[in-house]
């Protein structure tokens, strides 16, 4: 078996396609013609998508005693942008070409050309020029002749109520953090939390890109998976440096171990005084080399200082205060690791995706496509395939899949060959498929075939359950 990954060329292009062809991940609104840079996630990226989420919040809130959850509504009052900056600071660079009037992110095509550092240095104003100078040319039609840069704001605006009016602007929450911060109170009030703790949420962001690109990668609408973390005001730099360094390897730990990506594929990108935001204290890029795309950021952190509740205390008037047990009062710092769901689905997919070369039993070679998820996060964990569609075969497989349904996700096909069978819950990543065939009749017994090493062995039915739950644990 001569496993053959290239990561370089058409991978991307692969996933696309498998996505689309075995019920991943759709292009959004289809049969109306499409609506550019919007997906569907089907059958199986829901099931893939739902067990990223939930081994992340197994890891980062079951499993420790410093955390909490939270899911805050996603149409906001438009203080809480106003408050946290985002009204006025969240905006992208952009620039109109002005041969064929396409618009542009400025910023993302001067790093194309000559890297994220040297962008950071240009400021906003000189980006339409330096790109002219430096001929940068339009996705569109190869002009190089491009407006200064305009800015442009971020935030999904909508109206509430019958009205369009000003007065009923409101914004879809462009990230799930400030939730977190206007319920700030309302958890302390309600949880007996002591310092240092964290709120998590996983839920759906909008941003009006404006140029949303490469699948998944990035979308107008995306989800995210963060937590704020709250720490005592430090005196020194140990004193929040240590939690930092302690978060930074939580998080190599869940992208290494839970999530099985390489560590080759992941890098640390810190923040140079230029590309910070003046608040923060430390703020890192956890990026993934995306086939197709190059590192791009998958996870953002940062020491986030005690920024964001003065900022709800100050337009608020709340009291976003912390008092100890000794009475002391005071505004909690913040640790932010902020994760795209949607952008680690796709560093998984990409990932796990392999093709095999194997023999055939006519002493051919083809290639076998196997998504090797960890067995945790595969959608579908045990395929139940009866050799024939014959009664009595069927009577025996369907009470399995209704037996092992109770515990895991299971799927049950009797059409097609068994050879097509195989290779579907292959390019699917289904850990084990289960074959009934006539001998079961006899023994009892069925097939066990391991995606991984094809290796079958012979299980007695009755022992099934523990056999999965032992393998699958
Ligand atoms: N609260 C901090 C925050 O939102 P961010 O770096 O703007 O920080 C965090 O976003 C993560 O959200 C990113 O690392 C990325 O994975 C994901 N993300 C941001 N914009 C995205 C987009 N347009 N499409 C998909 N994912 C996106």
């Amino acid at each position: 078996m001569n496993e053959k990954k290239d990561r370089k060329n058409d991978l991307m292009e692969k996933v696309v396609s498998l996505c689309k062809r075995r019920g991943f991940i759709f292009p959004g609104s289809e049969i109306y013609g499409g609506m550019a840079n919007t997906w569907d996630y089907g059958p199986y990226g829901v099931e893939l998508k739902k067990n990223i989420a939930d081994l992340w919040w197994k890891t980062f809130v079951q499993k420790r005693d410093d955390m909490v959850g939270l899911d805050s509504a996603i149409i906001t009052n438009p203080k809480v942008w106003e408050a946290s900056g985002h009204v006025s600071n969240f905006n992208d660079p952009l620039v109109d070409c002005r041969k064929c009037k396409m618009r542009h992110r400025g910023d993302k095509l001067l790093e194309e050309k000559i890297g994220i550092d040297e962008t950071n240095k240009i400021a906003f104003e000189e980006i339409g020029k330096k790109m002219t100078e430096l001929k940068i040319t339009c996705p569109n039609c190869g002009g190089t002749d491009w407006t200064d840069a305009r800015k442009f704001n971020l935030l999904f605006e909508t109206h509430v109520g019958v009205l369009v009016d000003k007065k009923n602007t409101a914004y879809l929450r462009g990230e799930t953090a400030q939730g977190i911060f206007i319920n700030f109170k309302n958890i302390l009030d309600t949880q007996s939390l002591k310092l240092p703790f964290g709120i998590a949420q996983i839920g759906k962001a909008f941003r009006n890109e404006i140029t949303p690109k490469n699948f998944i990668f990035r979308t107008r609408e995306f989800e995210q998976m963060e937590i704020e973390y709250f720490i005592r005001p430090p005196k020194e730099e140990r004193d929040w440096r240590d939690i930092f360094e302690r978060w930074q390897e939580d998080i190599k730990n869940f992208f290494e171990k839970d999530l099985g990506i390489s560590a080759k594929n992941m890098r640390w990108r810190r923040h140079d005084d230029n590309e910070r935001s003046f608040y923060s204290k430390d703020t890192y890029d956890v990026e993934y080399n995306y086939s197709g795309i190059g590192w791009g950021e998958l996870l953002g952190f940062a020491y986030r200082t005690d920024y964001d509740l003065q900022q709800h205390i100050k337009h608020s008037g709340a009291d976003l205060f912390y008092r100890d047990e000794n009475g002391e009062k005071f505004v909690p710092h913040c640790i932010e690791p902020s994760w795209g769901l949607t952008r680690t689905l796709l560093a998984v997919l990409l990932e796990f995706y392999t093709e095999e070369e194997i023999s055939t039993s006519k002493n051919k070679t083809e290639t076998r496509v196997v998504m090797k998820f960890p067995k945790q996060l595969a959608p579908i964990k045990v395929a139940v395939l009866p050799l024939s569609k014959k009664d009595e075969l069927l009577a025996i497989s369907q009470k399995i899949w209704i037996n092992l349904r109770e515990n895991f996700r299971v799927e049950h096909h009797s059409n097609g060959s068994i050879g097509k069978r195989y290779r579907r819950q292959d390019e699917i990543g289904t850990p084990y498929c289960v074959t009934v065939d006539f001998e079961t009749l006899n023994d009892q017994a069925v097939t066990v075939r391991d995606r991984d090493t094809m290796k079958q062995e012979r299980i007695k039915i009755s022992e099934l359950e523990k056999y999965f739950e032992e393998k699958l644990a």
